[in-house]
């Protein structure tokens, strides 16, 4: 009998003695995540020496991980979970801007801001974009009034305010809200690319694979407004190399803007489209 079907047995029952649990997605989720684990594990032969690995790598990410900072949801982020979550939560027409991943950064409450106001709240280098757009519906194309823009972006040293205590508090973050024609318009910074944190096992895993560490230059959006699906997004840059090798796998086609040069600043204009569905928000991975 093949090595694999003389496990088989421990598998299923593995799955089985967790069937007790009342709740079905939960039973669902974890009896496959057992049966893939299992058969990763059945795949690869893996040994003791390369399981102690795992598990002390797992310890490490636990110890790089606070309220500041989320090892685990780095890594998920790097391997393509969680793009590939939102791949499959939001399938959406082509001419419509796609969904990203919310990104380790994000922090609820940003200040509310005047239409037109700057997110920059020092002196900050770096050149800087004014972004007008409109937010419709994404099935009938009418303007939505109120909607909420909530952005945020890293600075040009490729730090957001929360990971740079030389930055003031909510610095390069801020909430708008559409007219009544569904326009906005906001300053920001024009962005730049920046690393994800490297100096946990993550970092390790990416120079093993010799992979860079950078993102490709993007605004965070979060658009939102009750009775729609609420959209979380990035806008990279046309033109920036490094779209293709994002290292969370999230910059593709249908989360470009076209940056246009005016004198020493940019311009960017750019919509967003909600479909109709429940409101809700991310929860901020940093408080
Ligand atoms: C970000 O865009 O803020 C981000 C996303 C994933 C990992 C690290 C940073
Ligand atoms: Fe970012």
């Amino acid at each position: 009998m093949p090595p694999s079907d003389s496990s088989a047995w421990l598998t299923e029952k593995a799955v089985l003695s967790y069937s007790a649990i009342e709740d079905a997605r939960l039973r669902e989720v974890l009896g496959s995540l057992i049966r893939h684990l299992h058969e990763c594990v059945r795949e690869t032969r893996l040994t003791e020496q390369e399981w102690e690995f795992a598990w002390t790598f797992m310890k490490r990410m636990a110890e790089f991980t606070s309220d500041a900072r989320n090892e685990f949801l780095l890594l998920a982020d790097v391997i393509g979970v969680s793009q590939l979550i939102e791949l499959i939560g939001h399938e959406r027409a082509s001419s419509a801007v796609g969904y990203a991943l919310v990104g380790p950064f994000y922090r609820a409450n940003a200040p509310l801001r005047q239409r037109g106001e700057s997110i920059v709240r020092d002196e900050t280098a770096g050149k800087r974009v004014r972004i007008t757009g409109r937010v419709y519906d994404l099935g009938n194309g009418a303007a939505l009034a109120g909607a909420e823009l909530d952005v945020w972006q890293a600075a040009t040293n490729g730090l957001y305010e929360n990971q740079d205590p030389q930055q003031p508090d909510y610095n390069l973050r801020g909430r708008f809200h559409t007219d009544e024609a569904g326009t906005f318009e906001l300053v920001a910074l024009m962005p730049t690319p920046y690393p994800v944190p490297t100096d946990g096992p993550v970092g390790e895993l990416l120079r093993v694979a010799k992979r860079h560490p950078f993102r490709p230059a993007h605004i965070h959006f979060i658009v939102s407004r009750p009775g729609f699906e609420t959209l979380i997004t990035q806008v990279f840059v046309e033109g920036d190399e490094m779209i293709d090798s994002d290292v969370v796998f999230t910059a593709s086609d249908n989360m470009i803007g076209r940056f246009r040069p005016d004198g020493d600043h940019y311009l960017l204009h750019y919509d967003f489209q909600l479909k109709p569905g429940v409101s809700t928000m991310p929860k901020a991975p940093i408080p």
